[in-house]
């Protein structure tokens, strides 16, 4: 098939290559003349495992190519996704300026054909979303075209695994027509037996939004149920353990943290809280779950202050990981940036580290902190260490390097990655989320 792919971020660049891998012939617009630029000189632009080698491979055999012509792109496809951002308005609702502006243009360059044409939306939009699509371009004159809704569950970190052998697909239309072309296109990617769920569009827009909101109200749970835990001296991670266990409930989303980030979960939460207060049928434990996930920030930022009386001008801290979950380079709402931020504004300095995400990091913290190129040296003279993303490299440190490195044995863990009974062996003075603080030899 041809296939035209609107934006080539992270949905986008992830759903075209992958296209491409599947034996499709796959143009990806974008108007980031730096991003092609790259793409079109044989560069990754993103971080995610597995995904160069497959761009490389159909970059270079021609099946996978990059534009900013959007004209050719649209007319030499049969099926054109839009990959867009839909990023948080002020009002929380969900901007559907790109999505919009999009459409207008291929509006103005398909009235100009007679040939059939699939407008599939890939962005995460509101209900409704595929209805304006639709209006627009038939407002234009369009005739021989249908509009889907596909949404992508893919997560980042894992998006090549998630999109080439994905849990299930979701394809909302009106259209049999185009219900028939995604199915043929999907077919490939659940030879192992997984769904292609076919609904309406509405319904397919709305499945997006409450898959996010529900994996965010989990995550939510477990935190609120932490502070509980360190209140009433109890165990998280027992607490998980036991309750994990019940296949009702099952052990995935229920790690504590110090709360939810990245591109979807934040912005996709308050979109939906939105929409639901527009149909005046507001969701009102989603708007507890954004409030929870705001003061989980805080919680930790306030551990920190409290160890040390409020004293925090002149202290040196080390951080291990930026990035708003592991195996991503992604920083959109990364809980670091907030508490990084709040701590250098009481005059902290601060020495990072993280195996990929630094130079995205530049871009929220700029030089407000020092970027270290391996985790043991962001540690030279810091007062202690403080871990915001589980990557795997620190799961196993050398605790003899920290000790000796560090002013005193102290760690702030906002992903439990280590035993309490283990730290407190070691003389760390340790905290962590939802579970007993050891107070070492500092
Ligand atoms: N990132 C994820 O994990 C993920 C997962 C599922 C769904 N989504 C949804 O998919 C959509 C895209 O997300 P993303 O993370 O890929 O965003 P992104 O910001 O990484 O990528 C968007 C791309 O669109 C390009 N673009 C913007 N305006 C354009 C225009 N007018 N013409 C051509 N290109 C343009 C940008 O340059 C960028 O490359 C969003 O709605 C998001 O909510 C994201």
């Amino acid at each position: 098939m041809n296939i035209a792919v609107i934006g080539t971020g992270y949905v986008g660049l992830v759903s075209g290559t992958c296209f491409a891998e599947m034996g499709n012939d796959v143009i990806c617009v974008d108007n980031d003349k730096n991003k092609l630029e790259k793409l079109n000189s044989n560069h990754i632009t993103i971080y995610e495992p597995g995904l160069e080698v497959i761009y490389s491979r159909n970059f270079k055999n021609g099946r996978l190519r990059f534009t900013d012509d959007l004209k050719a792109a649209a007319l030499s496809s049969d099926m054109i996704f839009l990959c867009l951002p839909t990023p948080q308005d002020e009002d929380g609702s969900a901007d559907l300026s790109h999505v919009m502006n999009i459409t207008g243009k291929l509006g103005d360059i398909l009235c100009q054909i007679d040939d059939f044409k699939l407008i599939i939306n890939k962005s995460t939009a509101p209900v409704g979303t595929g209805e304006k699509i639709f209006g627009i371009l038939t407002a234009k004159g369009i005739k021989n075209f249908a509009v889907a809704s596909n949404p992508e569950f893919l997560r980042e970190g894992f998006a090549v695994e998630d999109f080439m052998k994905p849990d299930r697909i979701v394809i909302g239309s009106d259209s049999d027509k185009a219900l028939k072309m995604l199915r043929d296109l999907y077919e490939p990617f659940v030879a192992l037996g997984n769904s292609i769920i076919e609904m309406d569009i509405r319904s397919a827009e709305v499945t997006k939004y409450a898959a996010n909101s529900f994996l965010a109200t989990k995550i939510t749970f477990m935190n609120d149920l932490a502070n509980f835990c360190e209140k009433a001296e109890a165990d998280i991670d027992l607490v998980r353990l036991g309750m994990g266990s019940d296949t009702r409930i099952g052990h995935k989303f229920l790690f504590p943290g110090i709360g939810y980030g990245g591109s979807c979960f934040p912005k996709d939460v308050n979109a939906l809280i939105k929409t639901s207060v527009d149909f005046d049928a507001k969701l009102v434990l989603l708007a507890e779950v954004d409030r929870i996930n705001q003061e989980q920030r805080a919680r930790f930022f306030i551990k920190i202050y409290n160890h040390f009386n409020g004293e925090l001008k002149g202290k040196k801290l080390a951080v291990w990981g930026l990035a708003f979950k592991p195996d991503t380079d992604d920083m959109r709402e990364a809980p670091s940036v907030t508490v990084i931020k709040r701590l250098v504004s009481e005059g902290v300095s601060i020495s990072a580290y993280d195996p990929v995400a630094s130079e995205n990091a530049r871009f929220y913290l700029d030089d407000t902190i020092i970027y270290s190129p391996d985790k043991y040296s962001a540690l030279d003279g810091a007062d202690a260490l403080v871990i915001f993303t589980e990557w795997g490299e620190f799961r196993k440190p050398d605790f003899t390097v920290l000790k000796s490195k560090l002013n005193s044995p102290l760690i702030f863990d906002g992903r439990n990655m280590y035993e309490v009974k283990e730290m407190q062996k070691l003389g760390f003075s340790y905290y962590s989320i939802g579970r007993k603080t050891t107070k070492g030899n500092n």
